[in-house]
């Protein structure tokens, strides 16, 4: 009889095969040949180029995961997984898949038993950098890459956590770290009332712009860069700091921190959207056991000198800062909503 513990175990370490599978299926844009039809394997070939047995074999690795199903022999369609592989779907994931399965993140990743064992930091030795942020700034096409793969997390973790909040007494929002404006995007649809600065990296806002505009935010929503450690615009009463903390160690993040508690007014807010690493491990909105901030942790302990942080230290770095936490929301969400008064 099968041992069901080693089974899974089995299927736990052939996950890095199936990721890799769902990273070439995004990358090969096999999702959008297939639009709403079922498809032949040679029709789907000719349309992505692609070598048919080998698009054969990589669409049946992925009918056990919910990406595809054969409808009868040799005929395939989407899953409800492959239709958010879709470049046009609301929630689209292909960004993500392409990002995980970027050449420089395997790289990295391939030194955790070394960082475990001795404390490392795996992107020093591979990348020859401390935070992979001053890579990335290097980079023009992977640093595309990745912040296409950021505008996908965010639809599916901080997006849903941001709009559970109750804007009706913000004027106006800085978007700290904001990337291409995903999580600023939504909140300012949904609350017609706000203003916003999307505030990033120089190299990062010309695409932001464009992707505000596209979204109808022109008039609503500027766009400013600079580097958050020299300083963050004033003029505002609320700033919002989405997945921008966790890329950090101490120092910086106090440092940030500190430069939005010099410009926030007294009666003004600070909104962080991030992990926490002490909650318990339970069933996610996936219906799966997964727990988010431990396994975001892993990424940080590989990338730079970061970790996911748990609820005291959090509050430790606010206190350093001359912040304090006010509530909390959504603490057993796979992102929880933070907001910080000045201390
Ligand atoms: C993990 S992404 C988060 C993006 C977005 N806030 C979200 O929740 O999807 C971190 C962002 O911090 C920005 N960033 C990194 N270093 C920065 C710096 N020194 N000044 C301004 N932004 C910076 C990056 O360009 C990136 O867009």
């Amino acid at each position: 009889m099968h041992d069901p513990a080693a089974v899974r175990l089995v299927e736990i370490t052939l996950w890095f095969w199936i990721g890799q599978a769902v990273g070439a299926f995004a990358r090969l844009g096999i999702a959008d040949a297939f639009g709403d039809q079922h498809r032949t394997v040679d029709d789907l070939a000719a349309r992505t180029d692609c070598e048919p047995q080998g698009l054969l074999r990589l669409l049946r690795s992925l009918t056990g995961v919910g990406v595809i199903r054969e409808v009868s022999p040799g005929l395939f369609a989407l899953g409800e997984l492959g239709q958010h592989l879709r470049t046009d779907h609301p929630q689209s994931m292909r960004d993500l898949a392409v990002l995980q399965s970027e050449p420089w993140m395997w790289r990295v990743f391939e030194q955790l038993p070394h960082a475990v064992s001795t404390g490392a930091t795996p992107i020093k030795n591979v990348l020859g950098t401390d935070y992979y942020w001053n890579w990335l700034h290097q980079q023009p096409e992977e640093r595309r890459v990745f912040d296409a793969g950021m505008v996908s997390v965010a639809k599916a973790l901080q997006i849903p956590t941001a709009l559970s909040y109750d804007y009706r007494d913000v004027h106006r929002i800085v978007d700290v770290g904001g990337g291409l404006g995903q999580v600023l995007t939504a909140i300012l649809t949904a609350n017609p009332h706000i203003g916003g600065t999307l505030f990033d990296q120089p190299s990062t806002v010309a695409d932001a712009q464009r992707a505000l505009a596209d979204a109808g935010l022109a008039d609503r929503c500027s766009v400013e860069g600079g580097d958050m450690f020299q300083a963050v615009p004033d003029g505002s009463d609320t700033y919002l700091l989405s997945f921008v903390l966790m890329d950090w160690d101490d120092e910086h993040a106090v440092q940030l921190l500190s430069n939005v508690a010099a410009v926030l007014p007294a009666h003004g807010r600070v909104l962080v959207l991030d992990c926490l690493a002490d909650h318990d491990t339970d069933t996610g909105p996936s219906g799966h056991p997964f727990h988010m901030g431990r396994t975001v942790d892993l990424f940080q302990m590989c990338m730079g000198s970061a970790r996911v942080r748990t609820r005291a230290e959090f509050e430790d770095l606010y206190a350093r800062a001359g912040l304090r936490l006010q509530a909390l929301h959504l603490p057993q969400a796979p992102v929880t909503l933070m907001q910080l008064a000045p201390a």
